[in-house]
């Protein structure tokens, strides 16, 4: 017999395409969402993850992994509402690995962030950084981090957190970081604000090579944080004169203060993931071309 799993947020950008690919591999998923999916082949069961009664009710039985992505995912948000960020983030991923624990669940794959660790000294962010987060969202994944820790040492569940940095793909048409931001001003939208100098680098990866480490993850017992980037950083900049050469284009630009709490710089080091068996697949190149086709072939209003 299949086994079923429990996605939470699997309505989300992410969480779709892990659904979707879990489906197809032949699991029972079960989604745990606030909104309604789009794909109606997935059992989705609108719930707030921050209320334990409505989780309890809808946590299928027999359960051999919950992948847990529902969450407050706006940085900035964050600053300015940190209470919501705490009770999504953290009340929710409790009461998930409550349910996880009084049901026996086995496995708990977590979608951490790259924030957890804040602006490090050292030239590239690895699981070795020790947790320092800069915003309220970094520190509710850490913590989260830290939760999952404490049920695994003392309930026996295995616990996995992939440290995602920007994670970009199709279907970004309801995001608002950089990626998605750049398409809409191509296509007509608001100018691209850029923040600062521009000279602030991150790594890009690619949705489709997320959903193939959370299927490593799925199918594996690799235990605590793995960093799950593309390992190569580039600035703002660069990645608006990739799309422009990409699109043959001009991106209205305007340029605005920095922001605080953004971190300066993100490289990460992911040969720890990489022996783990993970192999991004999606250059940046490639992947904006994608981005740009899946925006500009949308159907618009
Ligand atoms: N997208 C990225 O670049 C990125 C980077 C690092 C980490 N992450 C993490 O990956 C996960 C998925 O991110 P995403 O980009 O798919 O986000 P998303 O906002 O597209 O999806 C989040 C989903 O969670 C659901 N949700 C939010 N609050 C909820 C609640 N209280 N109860 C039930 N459901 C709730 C939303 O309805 C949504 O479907 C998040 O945990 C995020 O922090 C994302």
């Amino acid at each position: 017999m299949s086994e079923t799993i429990v996605v939470s947020g699997g309505s989300g950008f992410i969480g779709s395409k892990i659904a979707a690919e879990a489906l197809r591999r032949g699991y029972q998923v079960v989604s745990l969402d606030k909104s309604p999916s789009e794909n109606a082949e997935i059992d989705t069961r609108i719930c707030d993850i921050r209320d334990l009664d409505k989780v309890a009710s809808n946590f299928p039985t027999g359960v051999a992994a919950v992948i847990h992505l529902a969450a407050r995912t706006s940085v900035l948000e964050s600053k300015l509402d940190p209470q919501v960020t705490f009770e999504t983030n953290m009340v929710g991923t409790h009461n998930l690995l409550e349910m996880a624990r009084r049901t026996g669940v086995g496995r708990f794959i977590f979608a951490s962030s790259n924030a957890v660790v804040g602006q490090s000294a050292a030239e590239f962010i690895d699981e070795s950084n020790l947790l320092a987060p800069m915003t309220p969202y970094g520190a509710t994944k850490a913590a989260a981090e830290m939760l999952i820790s404490g049920y695994q040492g003392s309930y026996g569940i295995t616990g996995c957190a992939l440290r995602l940095t920007n994670v970009y793909g199709l279907g970004m048409f309801k995001k608002d970081s950089i990626v998605p931001r750049i398409m809409r001003a191509l296509l007509g939208g608001k100018p691209l604000e850029i923040y600062g100098d521009g000279k602030q680098w991150r790594d890009f990866i690619f949705a489709s090579d997320v959903v193939d480490a959370f299927m490593l993850a799925l199918e594996s017992n690799f235990s605590g944080p793995l960093t799950i980037g593309a390992g190569r950083s580039y600035s703002v900049t660069e990645i608006v004169a990739t799309v422009e050469a990409i699109t043959a284009r001009e991106i209205p630009v305007v340029w605005g203060p920095a922001r605080e709490g953004e971190m300066r710089g993100v490289k990460v080091q992911i040969s720890k993931a990489l022996r783990a068996g993970f192999a991004p697949k999606v250059d940046l190149e490639d992947g904006l071309a994608r981005v740009w086709h899946d925006f500009a072939d949308a159907p618009r209003p």
